[in-house]
């Protein structure tokens, strides 16, 4: 057996869960968008279950159906992330934020200040914002793919530059000679790039881990060239473990060709696992979050499944003349797994409440049944670990905690302690303060 461990981490969004209907599940406060106190209460629940990180994505636009729904995110990633990090001890923080929309110096100095107050716990997601809604909010347009991600590198460099310009050994605080801090070790950065530029320095000391770490979101070409060079880790959405090893081993030879060790990048694949004593409890919960959300999917679900569905038939399987011409969409990736639980014979709220039209994959049923999954693709060396999105923050991570992680544990697969007290020593990502010198501009 392998010593090989999976990482897990966990996505806080928003106050209620990733389904539709969360805000209103039973035991829910349906007042939670703006509670901060359950936001501490759910990274908690994390903390027991020994997770790595949170990550806290970020778009900066209205979010969300708003009808029968609640927007998808937090109030705002990081002071989300103070928050939580006031109220726990171990687990990491990975709030998103834009290497478009804030200038290199804002994001140094607000996630380096989060890093001291949390003890060397904070990751950076860097995005670069590409959809127009969040453009709109600061009166631009999304400007084409090779400014953008121009204008990401400048930043993460110069936003690193910064982290390491008051030197490790710059703070004396020696009482006895009177001496605060040596000047010499405190220093400029003065980099100038084509779109954003800082002088530096940032008045901010190491932290326990020295820096944040830096993730990525996604994996176009572009977000892969960005996360070989500078990422720790990537928060992946993958749908089969064929896509899942493809898009690790993307990664790994985008760090390879940086110059790094491929393992120094993890690839993390969502999950959204839709738990129950039995699969039709774990379907019924499902179909009570949807109870609004679901009639609106049919006819996408059609198309998925080359189909004119009418939602007059969402409490019917699908028909015999429907079964023999039923295809595969090839537009979308979840459309083979939509086929393959429609020939079961399950109606179509049903095949809903089996995730199909969801993010990520859903495995459905008693814990077994997620644990199962995971290790399956862990196995297969498809992924370094997996960022878990609970259907209802409430009960949904004590139940993981409490069922799914112990079988992991016992079937060696998972850490039964953190390694550390931060973010890197968790990760296991190697330390490094100010720029990567391996890396040439
Ligand atoms: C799983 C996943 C999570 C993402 N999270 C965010 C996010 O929180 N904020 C954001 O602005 N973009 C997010 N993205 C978008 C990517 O950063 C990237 O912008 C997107 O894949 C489009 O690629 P492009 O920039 O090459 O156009 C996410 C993408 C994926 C696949």
């Amino acid at each position: 057996m392998s010593n090989r461990q999976m990482t897990l981490a966990m996505q806080l969004g928003n106050g209620y869960g990733m389904q539709g209907g969360a805000w209103r599940a039973p035991g829910v406060d349906p007042a939670n968008y703006v509670n901060f106190d359950a936001q501490v209460r759910y990274a908690q629940a994390a903390e027991r279950g020994k997770f790595t990180f949170l990550f806290i994505p970020d778009f900066l636009v209205q979010t969300g159906e708003l009808v029968h729904e609640a927007p998808h995110l937090t109030l705002d990633p990081l002071l989300t992330a103070a928050a939580v990090a006031r109220e726990t001890s171990h687990i990491g923080l990975i709030p998103t934020g834009s290497t478009t929309f804030s200038e290199p110096y804002t994001i140094a100095r607000q996630f380096k200040a989060l890093d001291v107050m949390s003890h060397g716990r904070m990751g950076w997601n860097a995005v670069t914002t590409s959809d127009p809604g969040s453009a709109a909010n600061f009166g631009a347009q999304i400007a084409p793919r090779p400014e953008r991600y121009q204008r990401a590198h400048e930043t993460i460099q110069i936003v690193q530059a910064l982290w390491g310009s008051w030197e490790k050994d710059a703070w004396l605080k020696d009482t006895a000679s009177g001496r605060f801090a040596n000047p010499t070790r405190i220093q400029p950065v003065n980099l100038q790039g084509e779109y954003v530029a800082s002088r530096g320095p940032l008045p901010i000391p190491p932290s326990e881990q020295g820096q944040p770490v830096i993730f990525s979101a996604g994996g176009g070409p572009n977000v892969l060239e960005l996360a070989g060079r500078y990422s720790s880790g990537v928060i992946g959405a993958v749908f089969t473990i064929e896509d899942a090893r493809a898009q690790r081993n993307a990664i790994r030879d985008a760090a390879r060709k940086a110059g790094r060790n491929p393992d120094e990048v993890k690839f993390f694949a969502g999950l959204m696992p839709a738990m129950g004593a039995t699969k039709r409890a774990a379907l019924d919960r499902r179909v009570a979050l949807g109870e609004y959300t679901f009639p609106a999917r049919v006819p996408y679900l059609g198309s998925m499944l080359g189909l004119d569905l009418n939602v007059n038939q969402i409490d019917q399987p699908l028909n015999p003349a429907q079964l023999a011409v039923a295809h595969a969409s090839p537009f979308d990736p979840r459309s083979p797994r939509a086929l393959e639980i429609a020939r079961e014979g399950w109606t179509i709220r049903d095949i809903l409440a089996h995730g199909v039209i969801d993010y990520h994959p859903t495995p459905v049923g008693p814990a077994a049944v997620t644990a199962d999954h995971m290790q399956e693709w862990f196995d297969a060396e498809a992924v370094d670990g997996f960022w878990l999105l609970f259907d209802v923050y409430e009960d949904a991570i004590d139940t993981f905690v409490d069922e799914v992680v112990p079988l992991l544990q016992d079937r060696g697969l998972y850490h039964r302690e953190y390694e550390g007290a931060t973010l890197r020593e968790n990760l296991g990502a190697r330390p490094q303060y100010g720029l990567d010198p391996r890396l040439t501009i």
